[in-house]
């Protein structure tokens, strides 16, 4: 499966914090925003990644992770030079994925929570269409929303609705078969101008192939589009990395654990930070048995 994380747009509700830096790389607490749904894909076992975002983020964001290789990941990059929806993101990756199936990620989506990584591994593995990741929250008119019928079944997927069928937010997440780039071809933009990838998820619907994975109790999610998301975001993280003493989206921990590489290479990376705490603990999880 190939990866895409989409880290374009303006982040215009976030203004002035991103008058002059990108949306995805503002701290979410420790880390720029972009680890997080890296960590996603990573957790997913999707090693093979395309970042797409704006021509003047790009090369900070390279700067950042580089060729992937460090984590054992290949890491390449491609930019949006217009805001135009999230589903260009599979026009502007239609090469990188080729005839594979693929993961999307929006690089402003905050995933965490135990048994994350077997529920994303197990939906890859019977992928047949599409699977969403939905998720209640008290605001649905702010997201693409799913309605499932009293059978469990997905009915209605409607973006950004201003009278909600339900609470089920379809959050920034998605896997998909090989047919998606061909479906993104033959979206026409909404009327805000964007290809909507609400109108992609319902091409599956509409051809019975989607599946709603609900990520329910034991597992957080925020999209940090707005000061207060990004806040809350942050607060979360802090609170799991020091009660419960583990990081949260720690891409070179989760590449040792994953077995992308080894023991040796985590302590280096660690080494190489070893001011900061992030980077003792690295050292420190590198050092611990097994
Ligand atoms: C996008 C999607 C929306 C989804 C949301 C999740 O909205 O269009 O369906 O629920 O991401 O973060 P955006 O945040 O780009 O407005």
């Amino acid at each position: 499966m190939k990866g895409i994380i989409l880290a374009g747009g303006s982040g215009t509700r976030l203004s002035p914090l991103t008058l002059a830096v990108s949306k995805q790389l503002l701290p979410v607490y420790d880390k720029p925003m972009i680890y997080y749904p890296l960590s996603v894909l990573m957790l997913a076992g999707v090693r093979d990644i395309l970042l797409i975002s704006t021509p003047s983020a790009l090369p900070v964001m390279q700067r950042l992770l580089g060729d992937g290789s460090r984590l054992g990941l290949n890491l390449s990059y491609a930019a949006q030079r217009e805001p135009r929806g999230v589903a260009e993101a599979f026009l502007i990756g239609a090469g990188h994925i080729g005839h594979d199936r693929s993961a999307l990620v929006l690089g402003d989506n905050v995933f965490h929570g135990s048994g994350l990584s077997e529920v994303l591994c197990s939906s890859r593995d019977s992928l047949d269409g599409c699977v969403l990741f939905g998720r209640p929250v008290p605001d649905p008119e702010r997201y693409g929303v799913g309605e499932v019928d009293s059978r469990g079944r997905l009915v209605s997927i409607e973006e950004k609705p201003t009278s909600p069928r339900s609470n089920n937010a379809i959050t920034g997440l998605y896997f998909y078969d090989d047919q998606v780039v061909d479906i993104a071809r033959h979206i026409a933009p909404s009327s805000r101008g964007e290809l909507e990838i609400t109108d992609v998820n319902r091409e599956y619907l509409g051809q019975g192939r989607v599946r709603m994975v609900e990520l329910g109790r034991g597992c957080a999610w925020f999209d940090c589009g707005t000061h207060d998301s990004l806040l809350a975001a942050g607060q979360y993280v802090q609170l799991v990395e020091k009660y419960e003493g583990e990081r949260v989206a720690c891409l070179e921990e989760i590449a040792l654990r994953m077995g992308f590489i080894d023991a040796e290479a985590c302590y280096r990376l660690g080494d190489g930070m070893r001011h900061s705490r992030y980077g003792r603990y690295l050292t420190e999880i590198a050092c611990a048995p097994g």
